[in-house]
């Protein structure tokens, strides 16, 4: 009987499906929207940023002027109820938006969007504590938790087309090379984790525009190997058409065309609109969605729907009033609204005559190294800090201003006493990846003090660290340090499904079964050698930094 009832539920709610919002698809390089009836056409992103900017990350290295702080754009109905009229009128079908709260609940914004035929392109990183960083990359357990709790949150809804893992984190500086490792690592441990959940949705990268040379270079490198570590969607943020006076050519979207032409996975542009020549009457639109590009560009994102500021003027569409209960809409966003509408789209190739991708072999030319790190494993990293013998106090390891520098005095400890920090820190540039360099910030400290620790034959005083640090009565303390992360951790380049946190077991046996047998499942080492990374002491204070 109850069989019976939870099939006719379900029939109900297969009739309702029938009028959801159309899925978009990827076939090679190509999105096609799936029709009610069956079909499919080509889909085109006429899009618009939609986030209201955090406050401004004060730091020495934030050149980008990157926010410290986010407002969830998705978790206020009153606000998307107030947007959604003026997005339809402008023609809009996509919204990019960056950082995302998933504890918070995101059901009324996600079906007005949805039932408006507003699809969400949705990035997974959170500024400062769930990102990689582009001086000091690492994918570790805990940017990993961010990024999964967020697929979590919005797997639910039917309008995601597409979860990016970073945005405009590698740049024309060299030493942010080092980055692309991480970037692909995450991909290739996303799509794992989505194809578990038998997910359609696309995994991409947002890429500053800029250097030429290495932007294709990472493009390639991003979307390259197989199915399984390739991105399905490339984004280049472009702000190269500055006013009514730039063509086709003077923008450079001819090299835009030209250097991807033969690109194996969808592109678009995942930001655009440049201020730097007055008002803005978008007449790129029609270059992007014409036919010089649509052969190669899927459309793209207007930045931005909400005011913004950066160091090359304001961005923003609408005037928010300072009740935040209405929205003034410029200029700006009706002629967007106008070239969108105008927008005559395509449906070449179709989606049957579109070739599927193939995905090209790493280019020994590539500035990037091919050696990526293993997918963090909760499980391994547990397993290692229920046996360390030193560890971090709790609210110490809560809060990364004390763990961080806390971290650096480690390293030099550990430098002036004969060891160095090799295993908790990585280095994306020549593809070397310390055995806890997967782990929180927090068990990489507790691995530094407790490597001090023995090294200093267990002196109490060596267990201290200005009472952020204190003895671990649960501990295999008849272990080397070695031998414990060798077990818990036997590869930095294992891969598997990832695994969301899992609570802490206290006693480290109980823990370590699982996690020698790969607590990721099918655990498998990569067929490439692990490159021990000699780090002389005077890199170990920077090291201190990179392992965060
Ligand atoms: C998410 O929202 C909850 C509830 O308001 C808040 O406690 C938490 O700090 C927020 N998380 C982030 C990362 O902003
Ligand atoms: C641009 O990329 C090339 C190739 O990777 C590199 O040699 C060059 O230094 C980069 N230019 C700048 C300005 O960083
Ligand atoms: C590149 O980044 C490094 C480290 O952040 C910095 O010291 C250097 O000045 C940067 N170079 C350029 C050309 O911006
Ligand atoms: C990157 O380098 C190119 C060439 O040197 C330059 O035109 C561009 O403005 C730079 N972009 C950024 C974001 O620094
Ligand atoms: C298409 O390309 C041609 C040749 O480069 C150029 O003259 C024309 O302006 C372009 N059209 C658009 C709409 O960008
Ligand atoms: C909010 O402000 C607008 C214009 O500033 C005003 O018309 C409206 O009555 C205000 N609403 C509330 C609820 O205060
Ligand atoms: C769309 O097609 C119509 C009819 O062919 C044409 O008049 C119009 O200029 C086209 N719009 C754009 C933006 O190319
Ligand atoms: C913990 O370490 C931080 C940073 O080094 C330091 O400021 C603080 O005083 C330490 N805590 C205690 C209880 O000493
Ligand atoms: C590892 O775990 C898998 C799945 O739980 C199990 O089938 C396999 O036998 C285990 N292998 C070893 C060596 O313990
Ligand atoms: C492990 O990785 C290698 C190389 O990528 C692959 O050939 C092999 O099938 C993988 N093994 C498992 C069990 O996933």
């Amino acid at each position: 009987m109850l069989g019976v009832v939870f099939k006719l539920t379900l029939v109900n709610i297969l009739a309702v499906a029938v009028l959801s919002i159309p899925q978009i698809t990827r076939k090679g390089r190509w999105l096609y929207q799936e029709e009610v009836g069956g079909g499919s056409t080509r889909f085109f992103i006429k899009g618009i940023a939609y986030q209201p900017q955090g406050e401004l990350h004060e730091s020495d290295d934030n050149h980008f002027g990157e926010p410290g702080t986010f407002i969830d754009p998705l978790a206020d109905a009153e606000e998307c109820r107030r947007d959604l009229p003026i997005l339809r009128a402008a023609s809009i079908n996509t919204l990019r938006v960056y950082s995302v709260n998933s504890s918070l609940n995101h059901d009324e914004c996600m079906q007005a969007f949805s039932n408006a035929n507003i699809y969400i392109i949705l990035d997974l990183s959170l500024p400062i504590v769930g990102s990689i960083d582009r001086t000091f990359p690492s994918w570790s357990t805990n940017i990993m938790d961010v990024y999964l709790a967020t697929i979590d949150a919005f797997e639910k809804y039917d309008n995601v087309i597409a979860y990016n893992v970073g945005n405009e984190v590698v740049d024309n500086n060299s030493t942010t090379f080092g980055a692309a490792p991480f970037l692909k690592a995450a991909a290739r441990d996303i799509k794992a984790y989505l194809k578990s959940l038998d997910s359609q949705r696309l995994v991409g990268y947002a890429a500053i525009d800029g250097n030429l040379t290495v932007r294709k270079d990472l493009a390639d490198f991003l979307s390259c190997g197989s199915e399984e570590t390739a991105i399905d969607i490339y984004g280049l943020n472009e702000y190269t058409w500055c006013g009514s006076g730039s063509s086709f050519e003077s923008s450079g979207y001819n090299e835009d065309v030209a250097q991807f032409a033969d690109y194996n996975v969808v592109t678009y542009f995942s930001e655009f609109g440049c201020v730097k020549a007055g008002p803005r009457t978008w007449t790129e639109v029609g270059s992007l969605f014409g036919e010089n590009m649509t052969s190669v560009w899927s459309g793209g994102i207007a930045f931005s729907y909400f005011p913004a500021e950066s160091n090359e003027g304001k961005f923003g569409m609408v005037a928010i009033s300072t009740n935040g209960t209405s929205a003034e809409v410029s200029s700006e966003l009706r002629a967007l609204g106008e070239r969108y509408r105008a927008v005559n789209s395509t449906n070449n190739p179709s989606k049957d005559a579109a070739m599927a991708s193939n995905y090209p072999t790493f280019s020994s030319s590539s500035p990037f190294s091919s050696a990526l790190p293993g997918t963090p494993n909760h499980a391994g990293c547990n397993c290692l800090e229920v046996g360390l013998t030193c560890v971090v106090s709790p609210v110490a390891a809560n809060n990364l201003d004390i763990v961080g520098p806390l971290i650096g005095v480690a390293c030099g400890l550990l430098g002036e006493n004969g060891g160095s920090c090799t295993e908790i820190g990585s280095n994306g540039l020549d593809g070397s990846y310390g055995r806890v360099s997967g782990c929180a910030p927090r068990v990489k400290l507790s691995y530094a003090m407790s490597d001090y620790y023995e090294r200093q034959n267990r002196r109490s005083a060596a267990c201290d660290f200005n009472r952020n640090a204190s003895l671990n009565p649960h501990a295999s303390w008849a272990e080397s340090l070695s031998d414990l992360a060798v077990s818990c951790l036997p590869s930095p380049h294992a891969t598997g499904l990832p695994r969301a946190f899992a609570t802490p077991r206290t006693s480290r046996d109980a823990s370590r079964g699982p996690s020698v047998n790969g607590t990721l499942d099918s655990l498998n080492s990569s067929s490439l050698p692990y490159l021990v990374c000699m780090l002389s002491l005077s890199l170990t204070l920077v090291m201190a930094s990179s392992v965060l």
